[in-house]
């Protein structure tokens, strides 16, 4: 793969938390317990974070003190109300080990405060300097050949590392008690991108958390023993000292095995974060805590529990049809805890040692635009000025690095203008949707190692369920498996393949009191411990489902010549992958295979329970299935899109607040389009009232204000 292609598969996995074929190193941590017993409780009202915040990444340490000020003063220009910085500056911070200054930050801030620009400070520990890693050998990442990483980059450290968690404390501390009295600090974003680069770590510290972590979960090695199988290929434990990271090996590993390696690597990252959570917070409790971007190996929902909201990276450029790609990225940033921001919004063009398409004149604003539409609270641009040295001199500023504003600045200031007109109105308004996915961590992960097919792509099925509904117009949702499913009337199902009673039963509870639940091939086929039961699938739900699954047929890539399911006087949807066979017994078959052996076997099932209906779509969801079952279901259920008039291209959202509907309309074309979407709206860009029918130009959006009829709903 090369290096471009390699990170456009990135971004499907950045943005869903997916991603295949396995990263080849690590990094992890010395974690005890699960995230959720013990998380350090987030603000209710999201401390320091009442305005919207518009604003850019800076690096003062890499620029000469004296263009601080006019950097400040072109900022404040442009509506910069705040800056990230700090969070790659431990080097500076702490020049020698227990030697500690903040003094360029101080000056920094104050300067930028002069010009009414507020600071978020980034802890530093995604980039530890050399004294550390030099005399802490051990804090190193470690991959799976067993060699440490590098450490002349960054993110080369282990999260399990006791050294290193001591000395992250240390200088987190260090730091919170420094700018404890600070009035230009708001925020804080603790690391940068946990798991960007490397997602795996096997060191010794890593090798002795997880025995600690295996402990305490399962309390005794004979339950361990049977929880994995053990007994398969004499892999039975006598002593805990036996138990050790998936290296490599000459054959494959017990999913049990490689499935709690995962959540072992998500614990560490969730405990190392609650570190330095619990320290900021204790010395700045009005200060709002987030963290940025989703990777491999971490459980966002754990995650997000301790922050006060979640931040994500936008970098469209990563995805070749990124209005979809990045729209799912921002549906389930939204879902994490309530509140998002982004932290990270791309800025014309990019790369490293690669290079991205960069956004064309329009597409800037436009793309910026996505993430407010999808529920963003915040819109920070990567970078104020285009590096002149280093890894990332490819990557575009607002200013460019000789020191001129360009297109780029200009849409970044008008940004910023409309900005500070609509950002009063819409901070905290909400996206309300009555169609939702279920998200499932630790059900994705199996599918991580038991990958079945190069073709099966957990990420993608996120984004072709968004993509069927924002075509028709409506608002979705991600949401987690433990998320209350009441409020939604249509929920999907992809590749939920571990099941539990509890829920089961919320599922059973969703579907009796009127929803509907479509669930797709694998369903429910494995129990906790990511080993099969002696019931038969769907484990716990056969009679919500009135229907079993008693064989399945695989079609290699491209799977989708391979079979077709045929629905009733419907269409015939093409296999992904998997053909499943399902045995009816209260359930009504609603399609059936329509060729090789299987030719008329029911292929998907629908039954009646309560007042709802659960769906069985015997194979994986693809965007032709999406399409389909959107479009059938939400009709059925009176799901009514956001707007009519409205073409394809063209994107629609809705954020709700106290007393008016805000609707985003967005051209992701690069032609003119016309919209249609009736009278009765507000032009909150331009002002006054929006005409009934209009055209928008290339990347062109609006947003329009309607009032909220008391009790309607979405
Ligand atoms: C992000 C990272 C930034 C910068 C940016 C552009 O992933 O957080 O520090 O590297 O990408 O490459």
């Amino acid at each position: 793969m090369t290096r471009v292609s390699s990170a456009l598969v990135l971004v499907l996995g950045l943005v869903l938390g997916v991603m295949r074929p396995p990263p080849p190193s690590a990094s992890t941590t010395a974690v005890a317990s699960r995230p959720a017993s013990s998380s350090v409780p987030s603000r209710a009202d999201g401390g320091r974070y009442t305005s919207f915040l518009f604003g850019v990444d800076y690096y003062p340490e890499q620029w000469p003190e004296s263009d601080w000020e006019d950097d400040a003063r072109r900022m404040q220009e442009s509506g910069v109300r705040v800056v990230r910085m700090g969070e790659f500056a431990w080097s500076l911070m702490e020049p020698r080990e227990g030697t500690y200054d903040f003094t360029l930050f101080d000056r920094a801030i104050d300067v930028l405060a002069r010009h009414g620009v507020k600071t978020i400070l980034g802890t530093p520990t995604a980039a530890p300097p050399k004294w550390l890693t030099r005399r802490y050998p051990e804090t190193l990442a470690v991959t799976s050949d067993g060699r440490s990483v590098s450490d002349q980059t960054r993110r080369h450290y282990c999260y399990n590392s006791p050294t290193y968690r001591r000395l992250s404390r240390r200088i987190v501390e260090a730091m919170a008690s420094h700018f404890e009295d600070n009035p230009h600090v708001v925020g804080w974003q603790i690391d940068n991108e946990f798991n960007c680069h490397i997602s795996e770590c096997y060191s010794n510290g890593c090798r002795r958390a997880f025995r600690a972590w295996a402990r305490e979960r399962y309390r005794d090695l004979a339950s361990l023993n049977r929880r994995w199988g053990t007994v398969v290929w004499s892999q039975r434990y006598t002593d805990w000292e036996q138990l050790d990271l998936p290296f490599p090996g000459p054959a494959q590993h017990n999913p049990a095995l490689m499935l709690d390696y995962k959540r072992f690597l998500s614990d560490s990252v969730v405990s190392y974060e609650r570190e330095q959570v619990g320290i900021v917070r204790r010395h700045r409790p009005r200060d709002f805590i987030t963290h940025n971007q989703f990777f491999k190996n971490i459980n966002y929902y754990d995650l997000a529990r301790d922050l006060d909201l979640f931040a994500c990276d936008n970098y469209p450029s990563f995805s070749e049809t990124p209005q979809y790609t990045v729209g799912a990225g921002l549906t389930l940033a939204r879902g994490l805890n309530g509140r998002f921001m982004v932290m990270e919004q791309q800025t014309g063009a990019g790369g490293q040692d690669y290079l991205l398409t960069g956004a064309r004149p329009g597409q800037q604003s436009l793309w910026a635009f996505q993430a407010v539409a999808h529920g963003a609270d915040g819109l920070v641009h990567f970078l104020w000025r285009t590096a002149r040295r280093g890894p990332e001199e490819y990557w575009d500023g607002v200013i460019d690095h000789d020191n001129v504003g360009r297109w780029k600045h200009d849409e970044f200031e008008k940004e910023g203008r409309e900005l500070a007109r609509i950002g009063p109105e819409i901070l905290g308004s909400r996206l309300e949707a009555d169609i939702a996915v279920i998200k499932d961590y630790d059900a994705e992960w199996v599918y991580d190692y038991q990958y079945f097919t190069r073709e099966v792509n957990v990420g993608a099925a996120f984004v072709d369920l968004f993509q069927a509904a924002s075509e028709l117009k409506h608002n979705i949702d991600i949401v987690s498996s433990q998320a209350d499913l009441g409020r939604y009337k249509l929920v999907f199902g992809p590749y939920v393949v571990l099941m539990d009673p509890e829920l089961a039963a919320r599922l059973r509870r969703f579907v009796e009191a009127g929803g509907v639940f479509i669930a797709s091939a694998h369903h429910a086929a494995k129990d906790r411990d990511n080993g099969m039961t002696d019931g038969t699938p769907p484990l716990w739900l056969s009679d919500l489902f009135g229907a079993r699954r008693t064989e399945y047929f695989v079609y290699q890539p491209p799977s989708r010549d391979g079979n077709a399911l045929r629905f009733e006087g419907g269409p015939a949807l093409p296999v992904g992958v998997m053909a499943e066979i399902l045995e009816p017994a209260s359930a009504r078959v609603v399609a059936r295979w329509d060729r090789d052996y299987m030719q008329g076997r029911p292929a998907v099932t629908e039954n009646r329970a309560g007042r709802g209906k659960a769906v069985y779509y015997g194979s994986f969801f693809n965007l032709e299935a999406a399409r389909y079952l959107m479009e059938r279901y939400a009709t059925e259920l009176h799901i009514e899109p956001l707007l009519s008039g409205v073409p394809e291209a063209v994107e629609v959202t809705r954020r709700s607040g106290d007393g008016a509907d805000y609707y985003f309309i967005l051209n992701h074309a690069r032609e003119s389009v016309a919209v249609a979407p009736g009278g009765g709206f507000t032009d909150l860009l331009a002002g006054g009232p929006a005409p009934e029918r209009f055209t928008l130009k290339a990347y062109e959006y609006r947003v329009l204000k309607r009032g909220r009829l008391p009790g309607s709903g979405s």
